[in-house]
């Protein structure tokens, strides 16, 4: 028998988002709600998953695939009866089941190991999580007996002012000993006046059975946030973020206003790095040492080395080698590739295109689908004419080539190595190695010595 089964609730409807999409799809820290109570279950190795799924049914599964599996709470008869719904897929398979909510997801994965922790330890019918706070947020009173066992959890509506007045609330979240917890679920009454299963009354069937209830109690009342509507939402979200920013900063990173940082979670940012107000770092973005990046930078799954300077830039699926800086107001978009040292001036944009080492373009410039060598100097408003309006095609550019400013290279198209082309050609054929061409459309005008000039060069 394995040791951990997990079952997630999701089935709410989630009325109070006022939304078409299911609550747990609502994207919080970058990745749908329901992301965070998975990932948790994966990182304490349970195993099945079950996912409780009720409201939007079809597009939960549709989203989160078929990693786990699923059952279908019809309609959504309390916590107890959506957690039953799990009982068919997971009898007789654990020796304990961790049941946690899909609308919870600033909880920390290392609470939830140590709430299976405690329970491995004492073997209790039942570990909960329970949080000390003034604010009870609706939660239900965790009701202790004089010696401090626990006894009930009564939820706020059905509590009198005795019990209203306890600080220790039930989170929700609980760790079972499956056998018990299967066998004893299905005699869980039904509770008016809304007629629900809860699953908090397997507490007092604990009781009832002279089972110990333990509990792992937290006074961070912030892991705990749940989301109900999208103030909940926004405040997870800020959680989530302060969370990741301070792991940032405890780890050598400087932000210089956390408040105004974005970065998700999956991003890894080296020592000594200054990010500056209104970053933006998502996906799988990694940012080396000793980079300055924003104000006003947007990178999402980009690669950047070491010593890197990005101001007020957008950076998509890009790679930045050490030492290369870019903006104000650069773009590059995805399978754009700079090499070392590549400097990019403002309203520079590159697609799927790599600069080799010491390429530099200064100012408005677009390279798309190119390969330029080291060293090249793109002058300003150059473009790269890569599509014909059917087909997109490469340009090539040697080492040392000079492209003057508003040069059209109309792609396919080669400019040899240390070529230059004078300001505002417009170039349709190859460009041999070192010689000098320009004009409407290009012509080589001052051939290297030995080699032979462009057959094409009229002779006026
Ligand atoms: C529950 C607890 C309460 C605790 C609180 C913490 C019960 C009876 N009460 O109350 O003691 O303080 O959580 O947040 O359990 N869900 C289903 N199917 C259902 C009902 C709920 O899947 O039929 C899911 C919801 O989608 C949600 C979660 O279970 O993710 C919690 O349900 P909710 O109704 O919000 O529970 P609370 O009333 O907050
Ligand atoms: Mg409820």
């Amino acid at each position: 028998m394995k040791p951990l089964s997990a079952v997630i609730l999701a089935a709410g409807q989630g009325t109070r988002m006022k939304s078409a999409l299911p609550k747990v799809l609502h994207p919080v820290g970058g990745r749908p709600m329901i992301h965070w109570a998975l990932e948790s279950a994966r990182c304490l190795d349970a195993e099945p998953i079950v996912l409780v799924v009720g409201y939007g049914a079809q597009q939960v599964r549709q989203a989160v695939g078929d990693e786990v599996l699923y059952a279908l709470q019809e309609q959504q008869l309390g916590t107890a009866h959506a957690t039953l719904q799990a009982r068919p897929l997971l009898l007789g398979k654990t020796d304990a089941v961790l049941v946690l909510y899909g609308d919870m997801p600033a909880l920390r994965i290392e609470t939830l190991e140590r709430l299976v922790g405690l329970h491995r330890q004492h073997r209790p019918a039942l570990t909960m999580l329970t949080v000390v706070a003034d604010d009870s947020m609706g939660f239900g009173r965790v009701v202790r007996d004089q010696a401090g066992r626990i006894r009930a959890v009564v939820e706020e509506a059905a509590a009198t002012a005795e019990i209203l007045a306890l600080k220790e609330l039930n989170c929700g979240v609980y760790c079972f000993d499956a056998a018990w917890l299967w066998e004893r679920l299905p005699d869980v009454p039904m509770t008016p006046p809304k007629n629900e299963y809860y699953l908090t009354d397997m507490v007092g069937l604990a009781v009832q059975d002279g089972r110990e209830v333990q509990a792992l109690t937290i006074d961070d009342v912030r892991e705990v946030q749940g989301i109900n509507t999208r103030v909940h939402l926004a405040r997870c979200e800020r959680i989530l973020r302060e969370r990741i920013n301070e792991e940032l900063m405890l780890s050598g990173v400087t932000l210089v206003d956390p408040h105004t940082t974005y970065i998700e979670s999956g991003v890894r940012v080296g020592q000594d790095t200054v990010i500056h107000p209104n970053t933006h770092l998502l996906g799988r973005t990694v940012v080396g040492r000793d980079c300055v990046i924003g104000p006003n930078a947007i990178l999402r799954d980009t690669r950047v080395g070491d010593r890197c300077l990005v101001l007020a830039s957008v950076l998509e699926e890009a790679i930045l080698e050490d030492e290369v800086s870019i903006g104000p107001f650069g773009h590059l978009r995805p399978g754009a590739h700079l090499g070392r040292g590549v400097h990019m001036g403002n309203f520079g944009e590159v697609k799927n295109a790599y600069l080799a080492p010491g390429t530099k373009m200064g100012h408005f410039s677009y390279i798309g689908d190119a390969e330029l060598g080291p060293d090249v100097n793109v002058g300003a408003g150059t473009v790269t004419c890569n599509y014909d309006g059917q087909r997109k095609h490469r340009t090539v550019i040697g080492q040392g080539a000079f492209i003057g400013s508003g040069t059209m290279l109309v792609a396919p198209v080669t400019i040899g190595r240390g070529a230059k082309i004078g300001a505002g050609s417009v170039v349709t054929r190859d460009i041999p190695d070192g010689v000098l061409a320009y004009g409407v459309p290009a012509r080589v005008r001052r051939p290297v010595e030995g080699e032979a000039s462009d057959p094409s060069d009229e002779k006026t």
